[in-house]
């Protein structure tokens, strides 16, 4: 087993809030990123798929076909968008490094090869990141 890595990145707004908590609580357990007014991050995005190499093309899985898969699936999707309002998967769902990792995940999940492992890594900042392999 062999893993190839690709490396994504989109700009997104979000805020942090549940609407059943008051600002104060809001505050007290998201801090900043609870302000009413949104605010954006620089997501940087490492998509990992695990397989056997390919003996015919030598290729765990073609990377231009990944990154076409990452552009116009996830980057299309949230890049430059407000999370919480033009994202119709965080209706609902507040719209932290872990919960967007996992939207990014169920995405690609879906249109990669189901013999292959698939595993993100979302940088929120360059100290703040989460992994999701799908357990
Ligand atoms: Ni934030």
């Amino acid at each position: 087993m062999i893993t190839v890595s690709r490396k994504a990145h989109f700009n997104s707004a979000h805020r942090l809030y549940r609407e059943d908590w008051d600002d104060a609580q809001n505050l007290k357990v998201f801090g900043k990123c609870s302000y009413p007014n949104y605010h954006g991050h620089n997501y940087n995005l490492v998509v990992s798929v695990t397989g056997e190499i390919n003996p015919e093309t030598g290729f765990v899985i073609n990377l231009k076909d990944l990154s076409d898969i990452i552009k116009q699936h996830v980057e299309e999707k949230l890049d430059h968008k407000n999370l919480n309002l033009d994202v119709p998967e965080f209706k609902g769902l507040i719209p932290t490094a872990e919960n967007i990792a996992v939207v990014i995940w169920n995405i690609l999940r879906e249109k990669i090869d189901k013999k292959l492992l698939l595993k993100i890594v979302l940088y929120e900042t360059e100290r703040n990141f989460v992994e999701y392999s799908g357990a």
